[in-house]
């Protein structure tokens, strides 16, 4: 069985995984990392153990990892793309202080630990198309400068210490539950809350800027299955090419218009977003995923997009429309 400490537990994708490792794992087994100004709430807060940790702060993390004695760190603390270009030294301070901290922990104390990478961590002289695993890796931004060192001091402590690290380049993730917040992704999340809002849709990207994106659902099981992953499999460790859509905002707009055929997009672009998401690929070959650790996808644009704005008109309390 194992324990968890899942660091960054009340952001976009921590408050879904850390209830998704509950339900596999046990309740008790899994804490809830927080940071004070984003506690948690609800279901989060009540199905485990919650505890303060702020993975800039060494003695925190490994205070908890010897009351709960923790095996196995999800490190999800971050800051998104954008928001990271207006506080770069933050970034750094979170994305590579912070990870460092957690591979020295994960070193002294045994754990094995999750970091994700991302499609920010390749750049303008990245091939675009079909993203290979293992190419040129020079980003542009903060965002992909700390996303690449983690990447490399992960592998380091692997061959250096054995500490078991592992990983995912995550796409653009789309969810209902809990909103981004300062990525360049972050559109493909708001078009549905302004669709099923019947409000227009401001687009920050031009059409024809294409990027991979994932339902939530298809990057908890990744972030699960990559870390119960036969290490023997294994040729990569941090990070795999993970992908299972890629749309342009045009795409995403007429295939929500499928569903809602009044709804309407107009173009208002933020130049920072725009030339972030040129220099990020189109789209991500994961073959190396796909045989290391039998990665596969289950939800395309259409079948994400039905769930999406089902479960938005729930939680936004917005009726059905009648037939
Ligand atoms: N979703 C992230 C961002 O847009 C990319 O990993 O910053």
């Amino acid at each position: 069985m194992k324990n968890i400490l899942v660091i960054g537990a009340t952001g976009q994708i921590g408050s879904e995984l850390t209830m998704k490792l509950r339900g596999i794992y046990g309740n008790s087994n899994v804490v809830c990392g927080y940071i004070p100004g984003a506690e948690p709430h609800g279901a989060l807060l009540e199905s485990g153990p919650a505890e303060i940790v702020d993975i800039t702060n060494p003695e925190q993390i490994s205070a908890t990892v010897k009351k709960y004695n923790i095996d196995t760190i999800y490190n999800l603390a971050a800051l998104l793309s954008a928001v990271a270009e207006a506080r770069p030294q933050l970034a750094w301070k979170i994305g590579v202080g912070g990870l460092y901290n957690c591979l020295e922990i994960s070193r002294e104390h045994g754990c094995a630990l999750f970091t994700p990478s991302s499609i920010g961590s390749f750049g303008a002289s990245t091939p675009h198309v079909k993203t290979p695993q293992d190419t040129i890796q020079r980003p542009d931004t903060i965002y992909g400068v700390t996303k690449v060192t983690g990447e490399l001091l992960s592998d380091y402590y692997a061959r250096r210490f054995g500490v078991d690290t592992r990983s995912v380049r995550f796409p653009g993730l789309i969810s209902y539950t809990t909103l981004p917040g300062g990525g360049t992704t972050d559109y493909a999340v708001d078009i549905y809350y302004a669709a099923v809002k019947g409000e227009t849709f401001k687009c920050p990207l031009k059409p024809g800027t294409f990027m991979d994106m994932m339902y939530m659902p298809d990057a908890l099981r990744a972030a699960v299955e990559i870390m119960e992953a036969d290490p023997a499999r294994l040729i990569h460790r941090n990070s795999f090419n993970i992908a299972s859509m890629s749309f342009d905002p045009e795409i995403i707009y007429n295939k929500i218009r499928e569903h809602i055929p009044e709804f309407r997009m107009e173009y208002e672009l933020d130049p920072l977003r725009q030339k972030i998401a040129d220099s990020w690929p189109d789209s991500l070959d994961d073959t190396c995923a796909r045989q290391e650790w039998d990665w596969a996808p289950e939800y395309d644009l259409e079948a994400m997009t039905r769930d999406m704005i089902l479960n938005l008109r729930k939680k936004l309390l917005v009726p059905e429309p009648a037939l």
